[in-house]
């Protein structure tokens, strides 16, 4: 890869973005068996490239050097939860999460970010950059610094969350607040990458999205290799959906599982171009959307992978909903009253649950796993906004947020005397 080249990861003829694909399992095709044995045997063992939840999987990925190096901050890892009560309100018997949110830098984007920097790193590149609402910009800073690059990151003003900027800011990226959208940043990111000998970290990029497939191996080896009927992920740029969805097609040619789960996309109402792709535009052409929502993660209204998307739904059998904002809101809080914190993206997996049980397209008794993307410290502002009833204060979900009350849990300013907070706890105790 020279510094000029893989710039567009686009074909050349057809225009549709690049895949990375292994011409030799065909040849010598690696054996189920001894590829689960010998990822679980890694577990044991003390080398960085063993510690890390991606790499771990490496026969499924591109070639490490002949050096064996990485940069890793020892991503993936991470665990699979019971949501009982979560379930219950979903009108599920039983109902698992896997939580990329507990990743290095807090979300999903390390699993990609490992495997796209470790490549950028030896194929010599001193920048790399990025478009971002937020969390792609706060890993690839992070692994940039660790790989020894520089890295430039272009986010919207003002719509993505202090907590990812602060990341970017703290691992040493020039960041440039751009007066647009992720969609224009993105676009922008496009033209410079001609220009400068810059290497684009977006999930357009092939190799973020090896990595990000790992999230699949590692749940289902979590599960013990018994295949959920679903797994549901938050649908923004597509990059995520696209990578997990490869991941379970070729789980399956290699034998790994005899059964696809269906993948299922959720989006936010504000957001929806994926529906509305699905829909008006019969999964053939992509209808583009002005984005709006508050889950900023996903606020993208021209998804760059929506093809590979479409791809894998039809593929898996999945199906694809939006949620809305009040939906939203009340999801992550269900959630994070089961202990277990989320960005508002993330929580539209359990609001998309719910109407996929209502419609009868997921059944009581089935097997569902809801991919939470981003941990809640990414996004701390909208967890005080809710709690405080400040969220939808003079929008027009004011009136149905009402319904949200009996979530709340405002702090509560009192005198510093046992009275005052004994007085609270007996209010409490009566709510
Ligand atoms: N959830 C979170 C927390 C995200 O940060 C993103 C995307 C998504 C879901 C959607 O994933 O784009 O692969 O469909 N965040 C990007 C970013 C775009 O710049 O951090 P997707």
């Amino acid at each position: 890869m020279s510094e000029s080249a893989g710039q567009d990861f686009r074909c050349p003829d057809c225009g549709d973005l690049l895949e990375i694909i292994y011409p030799q399992w065909r040849e010598s095709r690696p054996d189920p068996i001894g590829l689960k044995s010998l990822w679980r045997e890694r577990r044991t063992l003390q080398e960085p490239i063993d510690l890390s939840g991606v790499w771990r999987f490496r026969e499924l990925l591109p070639a490490l050097g002949d050096d064996g190096q990485a940069v890793t901050l020892r991503e993936g890892n991470t665990p699979v939860y019971e949501l009982p009560r979560c379930a219950e309100s979903a009108g599920m018997e039983r109902l698992l999460a896997k939580h990329q949110g507990m990743n290095p830098t807090g979300s999903f984007k390390d699993a990609g970010m490992t495997v796209a920097a470790t490549f950028a790193k030896r194929a010599g590149f001193r920048w790399v950059a990025c478009a971002s609402t937020g969390n792609t910009s706060a890993s690839m800073a992070a692994y940039a610094a660790r790989g020894g690059m520089r890295s430039l990151v272009l986010v919207p003003e003002g719509k993505i969350s202090w907590s990812k900027l602060s990341q970017a800011l703290d691992y040493g990226a020039v960041t440039c607040q751009l007066r647009t959208d992720f969609d224009g940043c993105l676009r922008l990111l496009q033209e410079l990458v001609r220009q400068a000998p810059v290497y684009q970290l977006n999930s357009i990029n092939p190799f973020r999205l090896e990595g990000q497939k790992t999230l699949a191996l590692e749940l289902l080896e979590q599960l013990e290799w018994e295949e959920p009927d679903h797994m549901i992920v938050p649908g923004g740029n597509l990059g995520n959906s696209s990578a997990i969805g490869k991941a379970l097609l070729e789980m399956r040619e290699l034998g790994l599982i005899g059964r696809l789960p269906k993948l299922s996309v959720i989006q936010a109402e504000g957001a929806n171009a994926l529906v509305r792709t699905l829909g008006e535009g019969e999964g053939k052409r992509l209808v583009s959307v002005q984005a709006e929502t508050r889950a900023t993660a996903i606020r993208i209204g021209n998804p760059a992978s929506w093809k590979k998307a479409v791809n894998v739904l039809m593929q898996t059998g999945g199906a694809c909903e939006q949620v809305t904002e009040v939906e939203i809101a009340q999801a992550k809080a269900e959630i994070g009253a089961e202990g277990i914190g989320c960005e508002p993206a993330s929580a539209v997996t359990l609001a998309g649950l719910k109407k996929l049980v209502k419609q009868g397209f997921v059944k009581r008794d089935e097997t569902v796993v809801l991919v939470l993307t981003g941990n809640l410290l990414k996004d701390p502002d909208y967890t005080i906004d809710f709690h405080r009833g400040e969220l939808f204060r003079g929008t027009k979900d004011e009136q149905a947020s009402k319904a949200l009350d009996g979530l709340r849990r405002p702090p509560i300013a009192l005198d510093a005397t046992l009275e005052a907070v004994m007085g609270a706890l007996e209010r409490a105790e009566k709510s």
